[in-house]
């Protein structure tokens, strides 16, 4: 009997729905692009409504696709979410309608929320709750985005204090729009997508008391913390009416459980709006020391145990590329900075910073902004290009650096997903800059992969991740440049990163 796994991948900038077979080949998908909002410069928001809505017509024309092919829908036997993390919900327990817009992981409005949250911590460190929750005070996590909202937006304010507030991330607004909405909906989330908000204790795996006094949230706000494989609920209405949803993970996440990193010392690389280094340290959370996250990487079921991982976060890569075709109109398609970057050997000495949103890992500077440098009369487009993606190397080597140290052994291959690995020169650059192989494979939507890997599991499609045989072969990128040469195009990153840091501009 054929049986399927749907994913639903809910990202910062697109969603897709993607049907798999047990042998982790896609049958058939549909993406489309949403709504990006920014009221102003360094907010950034998407419309929760646009979200679901774009569920259901990816839902929809998948499954349209697939009959039109004589595929039947109803061998899929589970869905899988995957999405965006961090990125903050809040709508209203009676009505089922979001209070607010999104706002979206990369929004900077935050930065004199997270200093004052840092002056109220007994330390007046940024790094004072690391310890429990696994992350700093950023403008980067959902906690610190509610404690905005609570503070500024009277509606989210009148509905906590009513008790009728409901806050989630992307996954739990999905699941709950999808399991019926008001009255009907379940309110939950996973171990994952909760471990980036602040809220959740890494030991207990449970909302920790102490940081919600300390943001001011009430607990009956917040969705119950799951397994990442486990049945929430089922889809109330629609072509998949009846379907279990039993699969939901963070997207960094997931793609670390798609590429099958599930002993401890595997690592991947996810290149989308942002770029996201993820190390699996087994099942003990263990602290950086180099300002890498400490996460949780997966929970495979309800009574499987938890894995962690330490997490290098980039909030600009693929967006970069974004911002040279929107903002710029130095390229029309995506894909077209490949032709221009690929017309030089070099950038000529220029260094693009794409610090949009401050800098994360390893630096967690909310002040940094964007900064082009060393340009000449001579510098012209593919300079830029070519220096955009390097931009895209130089940060993944840097995370993988502050691992290296992290973890007392170096990273011998990198094993990549995500839209920007499509380009052969960029996965060049990386091997170049990085000083290791790049493993990139023939199937690259490994992040929906392990949103369907984890939904199958719990409803006995799969009975073991082991199970799980790798679809299709991958391509090895081997470092092409000197030692030498590579540390000294690193040092000049390095100053051109000094640059984009506010104290000095
Ligand atoms: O932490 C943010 C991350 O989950 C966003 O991923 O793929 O939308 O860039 P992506």
């Amino acid at each position: 009997m054929t049986k399927y796994v749907g994913a639903i991948d809910q990202g910062t900038s697109s969603t897709r729905f993607i049907v798999f077979d047990e042998g982790g080949s896609v049958v058939e998908s549909h993406q489309t692009e949403f709504e990006q909002i920014y009221p102003q410069a360094g907010w950034a928001e998407h419309n929760p409504q646009t979200i679901y809505e774009t569920v259901v017509t990816c839902i929809e024309k998948t499954v349209q696709k697939m009959v039109d092919r004589g595929l039947q829908p109803l061998d899929i036997k589970a869905i899988g979410i995957t999405n965006q993390r961090e990125t903050t919900i809040v709508w209203d327990r009676e009505t089922g309608e979001p209070l607010h817009n999104a706002i979206v992981w990369l929004d900077t409005r935050t930065k004199a929320t997270v200093e004052r949250l840092t002056q109220q911590t007994a330390s007046r460190s940024r790094a004072h709750f690391q310890r429990v929750c696994g992350l700093p005070l950023s403008t980067y996590f959902s906690a610190v985005k509610l404690r905005w909202l609570l503070d500024h937006d009277e509606p989210t304010r009148r509905a906590m204090e009513d008790d009728r507030l409901m806050v989630g991330t992307v996954d739990s607004w999905l699941i709950y729009k999808l399991t019926g909405g008001a009255g009907r909906g379940v309110h939950v989330t996973d171990v994952t997508n909760a471990s980036r908000t602040m809220l959740l204790n890494l030991e207990t795996l449970e909302w920790d008391d102490s940081m919600l006094e300390f943001f001011g949230v009430r607990r009956s706000a917040l969705p119950e913390v799951r397994s990442s494989s486990e049945v929430y609920g089922l889809v109330a209405d629609g072509p998949l009416k009846g379907l279990p949803i039993s699969g939901d993970l963070g997207d960094q996440q997931a793609a670390l459980v798609g590429q099958r990193c599930f002993e401890p010392g595997m690592v991947k690389n996810t290149y989308g709006t942002g770029c996201f280094m993820l190390l699996n340290t087994g099942t003990q959370a263990v602290q950086s020391q180099h300002g890498l996250l400490t996460t949780v990487g997966f929970k495979l079921g309800k009574e499987a145990p938890v894995h962690y991982a330490l997490e290098g976060s980039v909030a600009i890569a693929g967006a970069a590329v974004k911002w040279l075709r929107d903002n710029l109109g130095l390229i029309k398609e995506a894909s077209e900075i490949n032709e221009h970057a690929g017309k030089v050997s070099d950038t000529a000495g220029v260094y693009f910073v794409p610090a949009f949103s401050g800098l994360f890992a390893p630096y967690w500077r909310d002040d940094a902004r964007g900064c082009l440098v060393g340009m000449t009369q001579y510098t012209n487009k593919s300079h830029l290009c070519r220096a955009t993606l390097e931009a895209v190397a130089f940060q993944a080597r840097e995370i993988m650096d502050a691992m290296n140290s992290d973890s007392g052994q170096a990273i011998q291959v990198l094993r990549v997903d995500g839209g920007l690995t499509n380009s052969d020169l960029c996965m060049q650059i990386q091997a170049d800059i990085a000083g290791v192989a790049v493993d990139r494979p023939q199937m690259r939507e490994t992040t929906a992969l392990g949103a369907a890997l984890a939904a199958g599991l719990a409803v006995g499609v799969w009975r073991s991740a082991g199970d799980f045989a790798a679809a299709g072969g991958q391509r090895r990128f081997e470092p092409e440049v000197r030692a030498q040469e590579r540390e000294r195009r690193l040092g000049e990153w390095r100053q051109a990163v000094q640059k984009s840091l506010g104290s000095v501009w």
